[in-house]
Formats: C-alpha cells, structure tokens, sequence
C-alpha cells in the first residue's frame, strides 16, 4: 500500500464520528443539528450563508472561522453577540440573528 493511499484512507469519511443529532431552534424555526458542531456550522449546514446585518444593510455571515473578526455574532438563549463560529450547539438552543442595533461591530 503506498503512502498516498494510506493519507487517503485517514481523510476518509468512515474516520469522522458524527455527534449525535440534537434540535436547535433560529428565529422560530427548528432546526437539527449535531453534538460537537458549531453554531455557525450548523446554520451553514441549512444553506444559510449569512445571519446578521451590519448599520449599512451588509449582510454577515461566517468570515475567519476562528473567532477573530465577530462577523457572525448571533443571540443565543438571550444573549447577544456571541460568535456562532467557536460556539458549539446545544440541546434546545435558541439562536436569533441578529440586526444592527444588537451588533458591537460592523
Ligand atoms: S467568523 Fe470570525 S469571529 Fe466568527
């Protein structure tokens, strides 16, 4: 077996363990979800590419991934500003986008 084929076998998907599925709400609407990903990974999931406005109408979504840049601020469970990008998801969790009056930056 080469060593090509080996790295091949260690990216495959049968290596990767799913979490298991949990339900999130975001803006009213249930949503699934798995254990272990974040917030931002589980909106991309359902296609959507941004969740918060900026004062001039620009949408955001997930930029740096990293938790560096707070362009994917979303409300969770009340909170606001929490970035959905280095927040893991939770049974129940309630998810709000937000709009430029509740953002810190932008
Ligand atoms: S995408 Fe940059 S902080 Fe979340």
């Amino acid at each position: 077996m080469s060593s090509e084929t080996t790295t091949m076998r260690r990216l495959s998907s049968a290596n990767f363990r799913r979490g298991k599925p949990i339900a999130i709400n975001v803006d009213g609407v249930p949503h699934s979800a798995y254990e272990g990903e974040t917030i931002a990974g589980a909106l991309l999931a359902t296609g959507t590419k941004s969740w918060r406005h900026t004062r001039h109408a620009h949408p955001r979504g997930m930029f740096c991934g990293i938790g560096v840049c707070f362009d994917c601020l979303v409300t969770v469970n009340g909170t606001p500003n929490v970035r959905a990008c280095v927040t893991p998801v939770a049974e129940g969790m309630v998810v709000k986008t937000q709009h430029e009056a509740e953002a810190t930056n932008g």
